[in-house]
């Protein structure tokens, strides 16, 4: 394991740094990840190489429906449901995921997965509550607001924990951790959605789509290309997928550290010295070796960095529970979202955490994240792959934006439209570039997790992305 390598998972994983008090310090823990297989690029995974394990869903849809949760504000009138998908009767693995349907005209609108990264984060913890499901967990811990720009004004929204070891998900199997890496990932969200599919039928001919942000860069378009082969292949159900989607995306080792480094230089973070020493004397490219000089320079960077929040460099820290006042998003809302989801009653509420898992629930995973076990060094060809599919690709960004920027510039996409700002209410809400096949759109203003920070911003971009058509010029 080279440390260029590790150094770049770090980058996709700040969130688990925080989760640890704020402190971003990649370089505490790397050496410990010791045994991840590298290839170049992702195998072509194929239904036909392992089982799909499809059980009766009888009346499990009835049962995981949620009345009400605990501290829900009146007024929140949609159907929510969750609960487990056994994803192997054999090991007792099992994903836990959290539905919200559209708020109105549910049966008119898609269904989109959305997928959290790490690996080893909640798409529950992140993306539903602290991002753009219907509810917010206030400052007490126990009770909801209601997001009003939550994406399920555009969609019925599906989150799922994945793998296996993430929030409530589990497996009765202790070695199956063994095997947790992307590979198992994408076989056990294909096949907790061949079975979810059963448990809803009324979504086997919605149009679907899957979206995500960070280490879901992988997750996307490896699920997205098993779902298409075994669509044409197999008479599994077939997946009505329409597109795909994903915001900061960690799609390229090589450009997820030149990006990163550029990006904290461009932000004035890193002085000029400590960034050409970084260029000069650093190659992150497929199997090189880190010199000790380049290690030396990323040291000093790390010095520079490691006390701001890297997933959102302006904003201010969540210090022993609280944090300065700011525009919109509190800092420590993790903090709040983590005592919710450990109340009894709400994991009650939500059918989750059934059979005594060792707790708390937590937002990430260390475990998983450091006992991953194969990923490949890039998703380009993946990605080129996809983009000839007829799927419609959207890749959005803001930090680190440089690391999606230096990506694209490895596809070669022939441009349609070039640059332009879009705008929201008269400002400018990002820039939009429309390649052939992929549409790359940037949200102003925004740290790492978008629909956090610029919720409104967010909220375009995606009716936008569901309605196949950039989002506009003034
Ligand atoms: C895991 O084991 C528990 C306790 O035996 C059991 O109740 C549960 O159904 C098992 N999970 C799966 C997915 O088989
Ligand atoms: C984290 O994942 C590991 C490996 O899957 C699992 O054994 C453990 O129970 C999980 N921890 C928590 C707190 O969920
Ligand atoms: C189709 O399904 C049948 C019965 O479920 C099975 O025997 C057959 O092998 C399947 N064919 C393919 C190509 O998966
Ligand atoms: C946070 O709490 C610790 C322990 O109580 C204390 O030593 C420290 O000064 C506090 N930090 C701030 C910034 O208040
Ligand atoms: C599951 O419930 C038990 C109590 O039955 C609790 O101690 C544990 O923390 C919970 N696990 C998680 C992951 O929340
Ligand atoms: C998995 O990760 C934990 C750290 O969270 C470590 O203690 C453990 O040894 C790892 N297990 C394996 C099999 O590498
Ligand atoms: C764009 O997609 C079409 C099919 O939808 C395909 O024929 C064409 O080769 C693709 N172009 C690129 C650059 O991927
Ligand atoms: C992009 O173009 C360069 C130079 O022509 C080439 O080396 C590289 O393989 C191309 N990349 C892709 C993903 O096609």
């Amino acid at each position: 394991m080279n440390v260029a390598l590790v150094f770049s998972i770090q980058l996709g994983l700040f969130i688990l740094v925080q989760c640890a008090r704020n402190q971003f310090d990649p370089f505490s823990k790397f050496l410990k990840v010791q045994h991840l297989k590298q290839t170049y690029d992702s195998p072509d995974l194929m239904t036909e190489d392992f089982v799909v394990h499809k059980s009766s869903q009888d009346g499990l849809k009835a049962a995981d429906k949620i009345s009400r949760l605990p501290g829900q504000p009146r007024g929140s009138e949609f159907n929510q449901y969750s609960g487990y998908v056994t994803v192997d009767p054999n090991h007792g693995r099992a994903l836990f995921y959290y539905f919200a349907e559209a708020t109105n005209n549910s049966p008119t609108k898609p269904l989109v997965l959305w997928l959290n990264g790490g690996p080893g984060c909640s798409s529950i913890g992140g993306g539903a509550m602290m991002e753009l499901g219907p509810f917010r967990v206030n400052k007490d811990g126990e009770t909801l607001s209601i997001n009003k720009y939550s994406w399920i004004k555009v969609a019925n929204m599906l989150f799922l924990e994945s793998p296996a070891g993430v929030g409530f998900s589990y497996s009765n199997t202790s070695s199956d951790s063994k095997t947790t890496g992307d590979t198992q990932t994408a076989k056990d969200s294909y096949t907790f959605l061949i079975n979810w599919l059963e448990r809803f039928p009324e979504y086997k001919t919605r149009d679907f789509y899957i979206a995500g942000e960070s280490y879901a860069g992988h997750y996307i378009p490896q699920l997205a290309q098993l779902i298409l082969q075994s669509n044409q292949n197999n008479n599994h159900t077939v997946i009505n997928l329409k597109g795909i989607t994903i915001g900061n995306a960690y799609i390229d080792d090589e450009t997820q550290s030149t990006g990163s480094h550029d990006f904290w230089w461009y932000r004035s973070m890193v002085s000029d010295e400590i960034h050409d020493g970084i260029v000069k004397n650093c190659d992150f490219s497929w199997k090189a070796d880190v010199s000790k000089t380049c290690q030396a320079y990323i040291d000093e960077e790390n010095k520079m960095v490691r006390d701001i929040f890297a997933y959102d460099i302006y904003a201010p820290l969540c210090i022993n529970g609280t944090s300065a006042e700011t525009a919109g998003f509190d800092p420590c809302s993790q903090e709040y979202i983590e005592s919710y989801l450990n109340i009894p009653q709400v994991q009650n509420s939500l059918h989750a955490n059934l059979t005594g898992l060792p707790g708390p629930w937590q937002d990430c995973n260390d475990t998983v994240y450091y006992n991953w076990t194969d990923q490949p060094f890039t998703l380009l060809p993946t990605i080129k792959q996809l983009m000839g599919s007829g799927i419609r690709f959207w890749i959005y960004s803001s930090v680190p934006v440089t690391t999606t920027k230096h990506a694209l510039k490895k596809l070669n996409a022939t441009i349609k439209t070039p640059w332009y700002p879009w705008y929201l209410n008269a400002e400018v809400g990002g820039y939009v570039v429309v390649y052939e096949n992929l549409t790359f759109v940037t949200v102003r203003g925004a740290g790492h997790f978008i629909p956090s920070y610029q919720p409104d911003r967010a909220l375009t971009l995606f009716s936008s992305f569901l309605d196949g058509k950039p989002p506009v010029s003034m």
